[in-house]
């Protein structure tokens, strides 16, 4: 795909109409697409399999997130999300960072870590000097432990010790997972290590377990917005397929709402920084990135509270609750920066058995698991440049308010083109209710 994932209009269009475009886009067969979303892409019989006293499944809207390009490819990223706005807010941020080339988006490390507890250790000092020594050993007893991945061309690279104190020694197995997340390949790393480190330390054997904090498996993305694609228009809220706003007041003296690209990149900035100042700001600030990645992460069948729980443990790891991205306006530019970890599989786990998972990375055209990690990531960029830049202007209600004006408009009956007439018609009015929406639509009707 080189513009295959910009399409204007594509709000626009029915579902069926959305389900073409995105598989000729994808080079994905309709027919595997309509099946694998029937019924909400996971029957019960298949989710019985999966967990414990099941009684049904539970379905999570399932949209596609347009304009991504990422490393100069373009991408249609699938998020399965409930929050109204986020698909469309990355969506629209994403045709701004494409302007300048898109997202750029590199793994800084990619090694799960493994952790072995010893506790009860007499000679602290002594152990971690015969752990580091036999490091070689622990590398081999943990090689043994996973043949298959040793023979993809991954396994285990290093071996750290840590003294927590009070007797207690930490061992730290670093694995190369390759495709997979990894969770089961270094738990079982861990569990074959441990008795031979107990030993070597001369302690008792406590956890072994994988540590969510992923801080050896990072992403960084970047994008850089030119100010002229960040301004608003004036217009109202805006779709990802308009024409890029105004650089200029509109001709006709009606200035509302219009504001130039360059004072909105340095609001953002300003958003940036409160942040950094902030933890109670900080964490919502990285709420916005978490709807874009978090979203990407379950349409892909990954585990998003692993992913999740690493990343808040991550934002905090200076002692001081800090934002996973900043923003700097630079000359004409603004740019922004987002490094977290991300461990993400393409392989193994849910995806061996959800239908939809597996769609969601035919549609990504994705394979390999870092490439996932870097779509995810550049998703939660937009995501939080798209709720500052809205921040920083407008603010977010305007935008949201419209959006639940159609669900408004739907609930009042309103079908096909008359959903927007509806909507647009009861947010003009400020009345956004179910019975403004039946008035209108009667109306309408009439
Ligand atoms: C809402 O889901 C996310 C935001 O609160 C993020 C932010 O405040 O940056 C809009």
């Amino acid at each position: 795909m080189t513009d295959g994932s910009r399409i204007s209009g594509f709000y626009r269009l029915s579902i069926d109409e959305r389900r073409a475009l995105a598989c000729e886009r994808a080079g994905v067969e309709l027919a595997d697409l309509t099946s694998a979303l029937a019924g909400g892409g996971l029957d019960p019989e298949r989710a019985d399999k999966l967990v414990e006293n099941v009684i049904g499944t539970y379905s999570l809207p399932f949209g596609i997130a347009l304009n991504v390009r990422v490393n100069g490819k373009d991408r249609l990223a699938p998020m399965a999300i409930e929050e109204p706005s986020v698909i469309a807010a990355a969506s629209n941020a994403a045709r701004m960072a494409r302007a300048s080339g898109g997202f750029f988006a590199e793994m800084v490390d990619t090694l799960m870590t493994g952790q072995v507890q010893l506790v009860e250790v007499n000679d602290p000092a002594r152990a971690m000097t015969r752990l580091t020594d036999e490091a070689e050993r622990l590398l081999a007893v943990a090689s043994a432990a996973v043949p298959n991945l040793v023979a993809r061309g991954g396994g285990p690279r290093e071996i750290e010790v840590r003294d927590l104190g009070s007797g207690c020694l930490v061992v730290h197995v670093y694995v190369d997972c390759k495709d997979a997340m990894g969770a089961n390949l270094v738990n079982t790393i861990a569990e074959a290590v441990g008795p031979v480190a107990a030993e070597l330390a001369g302690g008792v054997l406590g956890l072994r377990i994988l540590s969510n904090l992923t801080d050896r498996r990072r992403v960084r993305v970047r994008c850089r917005v030119h100010s002229r694609d960040l301004g608003l228009s004036g217009r109202g809220t805006e779709r990802a397929s308009d024409p890029p706003p105004a650089t200029k007041p509109p001709s006709d003296g009606s200035t509302l709402g219009w504001v130039d690209g360059k004072i909105v990149a340095e609001r953002i900035a300003l958003a940036s920084r409160f942040a950094e100042m902030d933890p109670y700001r900080a964490v919502t600030h990285n709420k916005g990135i978490m709807n874009g990645v978090d979203a990407v992460v379950i349409a892909s069948g990954n585990d998003f509270r692993a992913i999740e729980a690493g990343a808040h443990a991550y934002a905090a790891r200076s002692g001081h609750y800090a934002p996973l991205s900043h923003w700097r306006a630079d000359a004409e530019d603004l740019v922004g920066e987002l490094e977290m970890p991300l461990a993400v599989g393409t392989v193994g786990g849910t995806l061996r058995v959800h239908p939809v998972a597996q769609m969601a990375l035919k549609l990504m055209q994705i394979e390999r698991a870092c490439d996932l990690a870097m779509l995810a990531a550049s998703v939660g960029l937009a995501s939080n440049l798209a709720a500052l830049r809205a921040l920083a202007t407008e603010g977010i209600q305007r935008g949201h308010m419209s959006l639940h004006a159609r669900s408004v408009a739907v609930a009042a009956g309103a079908q096909g083109d008359e959903v927007e007439r509806v909507a647009t018609r009861i947010c003009d009015d400020g009345i956004i209710t179910l019975a403004a929406a039946e008035r209108v639509l009667a109306a309408l009707r009439r």
